[in-house]
């Protein structure tokens, strides 16, 4: 009997695991047939779903996982990296500190199940199974922003030199006359091997040009170094163009300028590197003003957001010290949300994506909010992100699948809480690499700041609010 009937069969059945585990071991010995745990039937579809929109002829990973010598070719390694939950790369999970209520646009994710399936078919030998069975090849739109209105390329293609990462920033000048609503935004890399994140702020003050002056970039580890820089877009390999809709879009005032803070990860090899960015402006004021509010990072008890006492604190109070040779380590801050800024009242906003950021030390954020007066179905204490599974390499803003009025909420007298985990210990293969770089034989201590063996806790929340006659 193959596996399939006994599957079918098994439903019926008051013993179903007694009759599958029979059914199994008789059908292991097959050369698949109807097998269901085969790459025709059960993994070609995962891999699809899950691997292919990074590991295909032109994506960003380095090899395709497309058709089965390829898969069958690099078994055992994806069976070490899925199982790792490394691949695919998405950091945000659940877990008991943290549930997060709404899902994910473009989730990664593999359940636990599809884990097990993934790590059996290569235990088994990865059997082909019935080539009749596989899925149509899976095809992929047009990469880009589809309905863009400008794109902006480095003026100069970068030299990218092999050795350490690279954090450069390069100031452009996106010609904009008048207040502009960016409704959708995207970032193209030039060459995707060396380029591993890309953030653009805008710089009101258009001060990145000087700090580039002679060379065009200059280097920008912790942030663009400009005066009151706001965020326009986050980008990290495979992360799809940030789009808003027709309903929303970001302010630019007129004649800013954007800086694009590049984090180049060299290879063997000096590559030419002309990375661009693609804009979609509005010509009418949206609905709803987009907006990037990045909080956290506190230093002390008593700022506006206040460092809350810790493990290995001194006995002086609160402070954002992480020791050498520690792991589990945590820095919790939290933030009350004014009730009004100067005369205006501070409206509710609606979290349309959240994100984490640290640097290498950094292994898990957890952001939370405990609402003064929660309205609706809102509960009163909600955990927005939780990244359990944090890498400084794969950065990115989750996005909530839920329309602009079903999103969570965060609003006046809100506390937003931000506890962010360090491995500050050589088990942590990003502090390694780090001390190797820096020829260290022991982690150092970590304080705040802006360089690599410097840390930070910083949350990333793209929120909407309705827009308003002053916007
Ligand atoms: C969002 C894009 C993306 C997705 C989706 C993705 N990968 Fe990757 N993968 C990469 C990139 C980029 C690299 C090379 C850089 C790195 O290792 O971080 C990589 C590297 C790998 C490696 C090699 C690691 C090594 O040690 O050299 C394996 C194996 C792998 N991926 C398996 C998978 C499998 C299996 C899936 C789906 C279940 C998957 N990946 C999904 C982007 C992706």
């Amino acid at each position: 009997m193959t596996l399939r009937a006994c599957l079918s069969a098994a439903a019926f059945s008051t013993i179903a695991a007694a009759s599958l585990a029979a059914c199994s071991s008789s059908s292991s010995s097959s050369d698949g047939g109807d097998d269901p745990l085969t790459f025709a039937q059960a993994i070609e579809p995962l891999v699809q779903e899950k691997c292919q929109s990074c590991h295909r002829e032109g994506g960003i990973a380095p090899f395709a996982l497309v058709t089965y010598e390829d898969v069958r070719a690099m078994g055992e390694a994806a069976k070490g990296k899925v199982e790792r939950r490394e691949m695919p790369p998405w950091g945000a999970f659940d877990d008991p500190t943290c549930t997060v209520n709404h899902s994910f646009r473009d989730d990664l994710t593999l359940t636990d199940e599809q884990i097990d399936l993934f790590v059996r078919w290569v235990d088994r030998g990865m059997p082909l199974g019935n080539p009749a069975k596989r899925p149509p090849a899976r095809t992929f739109a047009a990469t880009g922003l589809v309905d863009k209105t400008a794109s902006y390329q480095l003026p100069a293609p970068y030299a990218v030199t092999p050795g350490k990462d690279d954090i450069r920033c390069f100031p452009i000048d996106p010609g904009f006359a008048e207040d502009t609503w960016i409704g959708g935004s995207n970032v193209v890399p030039g060459d995707p091997r060396v380029v591993h994140h890309v953030i653009v702020y805008v710089d009101p003050k258009r001060q990145g040009v000087e700090k580039a002056a002679g060379t065009g970039s200059y280097p920008c580890f912790g942030g663009p170094d400009v005066q009151d820089p706001s965020l326009l877009l986050a980008w990290a390999p495979g992360v799809p163009p940030t789009t808003y809709g027709e309903e929303a879009g970001l302010k630019i005032p007129k004649g800013a300028h954007l800086v694009m803070q590049v984090h180049y990860h060299p290879g063997y090899e000096t590559v030419n590197d002309q990375t661009s960015i693609e804009l979609k402006t509005l010509s009418y004021k949206p609905g709803y003003v987009a907006q990037v509010i990045l909080a956290g990072n506190a230093e002390t008890a008593d700022g506006v957001i206040k460092l809350l006492p810790g493990p290995n604190d001194p006995p002086s109070g609160p402070a954002f010290i992480i020791p050498s040779n520690v792991k589990g380590h945590t820095e919790s801050m939290e933030l009350v949300i004014p009730e009004k800024i100067g005369d205006i009242t501070v409206p509710d906003l609606g979290v349309y994506a959240v994100g984490a950021h640290m640097h290498w030390a950094g292994v898990d954020m957890k952001i939370e909010v405990e609402r003064k007066a929660p309205q609706g179905a809102q509960p009163a204490k909600e955990c927005l992100l939780g990244t359990p599974k944090y890498d400084f390499n794969w950065q990115r803003a989750y996005q909530y699948d839920a329309p602009l009025d079903q999103l969570p909420t965060v609003g006046p007298g809100d506390k937003l809480r931000f506890t962010c985990t360090y491995d500050n210990t050589t088990g942590n293969r990003h502090v390694q690499r780090a001390m190797s770089e820096m020829r260290m034989s022991s982690p150092p201590e970590i304080k705040l700041g802006e360089t690599t063996l410097d840390e930070m806790c910083l949350g990333v929340l793209v929120t909407v609010r309705r827009a308003s006659l002053l916007d």
